[in-house]
């Protein structure tokens, strides 16, 4: 049974570059219109006539930061206004950080906690009334492989302790919600080349170990693709020989500024 998405709403956070923006490419093949954000215009703009030219759907770019809840307020209120309702959320926007926990600044523990959670958690707030009143719609939330390791990699404790924290949030909605209609799926994807890789010095020292982001679009399109009573709770999408998902580190990581 194939499902038509067809005309659709979809925000996906974090769009204008890396997981994000081939995301909102995988929704826009299905036919999924889109309201993008990002806090840089200037690439977000360029990835909206980018996909709009690409997959023929209207592609609305709104300048987002998600650290802040008057532009997540903003972002719902744009697409309501555009196309109505939101369908599907894809909240994907993150950022990495890599220290020792003793030298990570403390301003830090705040940007990653506002943007890698609280970013989430706010932006489902803001949309799941009206999902829960239509008993319909899907939120995707971009959790982390790293949240299989145990003890969590070595200079990313902070940022994958809130990957975690997320996962187990996204895992409890998806209980919470299952009898309203609404899926809520995890992806946890293993180390990708994307800008956020770029900057981490063990992992660049050997790029054959990074994947490509395009398991994380087919496990995206085959979660928005099941039927109605199915739901993909979490998708874990893993490199090979990524030395994160192995249950010890085997090296030890250093800040890249070291
Ligand atoms: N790459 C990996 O190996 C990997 C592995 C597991 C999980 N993930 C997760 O996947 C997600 C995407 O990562 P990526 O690798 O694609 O990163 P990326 O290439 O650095 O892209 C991050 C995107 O998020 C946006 N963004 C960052 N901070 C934001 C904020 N405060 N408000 C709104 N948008 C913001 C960026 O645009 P602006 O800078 O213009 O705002 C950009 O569009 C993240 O949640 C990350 O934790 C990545």
């Amino acid at each position: 049974m194939s499902v038509d998405l067809k005309g659709k709403t979809a925000i996906v956070t974090g769009a204008s570059r890396g997981i994000g923006k081939a995301l909102a490419c995988t929704a826009a093949s299905l036919g999924i219109n889109l309201v993008i954000g990002a806090r840089g215009q200037e690439a977000l703009e360029e990835t909206a006539k980018e996909i709009a030219a690409k997959f023929k759907v209207q592609v609305l770019p709104v300048v987002c930061d998600v650290t802040k809840l008057e532009d997540l307020e903003n972002l719902v209120n744009s697409v309501k206004k555009k196309f109505g309702q939101v369908d599907i959320l894809i909240n994907n926007a993150g950022v990495s950080s890599q220290y020792p926990f003793q030298d990570q600044p403390i301003e830090d523990f705040e940007r990653l906690a506002h943007t890698n959670y609280l970013g989430y958690v706010r932006l489902i707030r803001l949309v799941i009334n009206d999902m829960i009143k239509d008993k319909s719609g899907a939120i995707i939330n971009m959790v982390s492989g790293s949240t299989l390791c145990d003890p969590l990699p070595r200079n990313f404790i902070v940022y994958s302790s809130l990957k975690v924290g997320l996962r187990a949030f996204s895992k409890a909605l998806f209980w919470e919600l299952r009898d309203k209609g609404i899926k809520v799926t995890s992806i946890l994807p293993g180390v990708t080349d994307t800008d956020l890789t770029g900057k981490l010095q063990e992992i660049t020292n050997d790029t054959s170990r990074l994947m490509t982001t395009e398991a994380i679009e087919n496990a995206v399109r085959f979660a928005l693709t099941q039927p109605a009573n199915v739901c993909p709770l979490e998708i874990a999408v893993i490199n090979q020989t990524t030395p994160w998902t192995a249950p010890v580190i085997p090296f030890q990581q250093k800040h890249p500024g070291k």
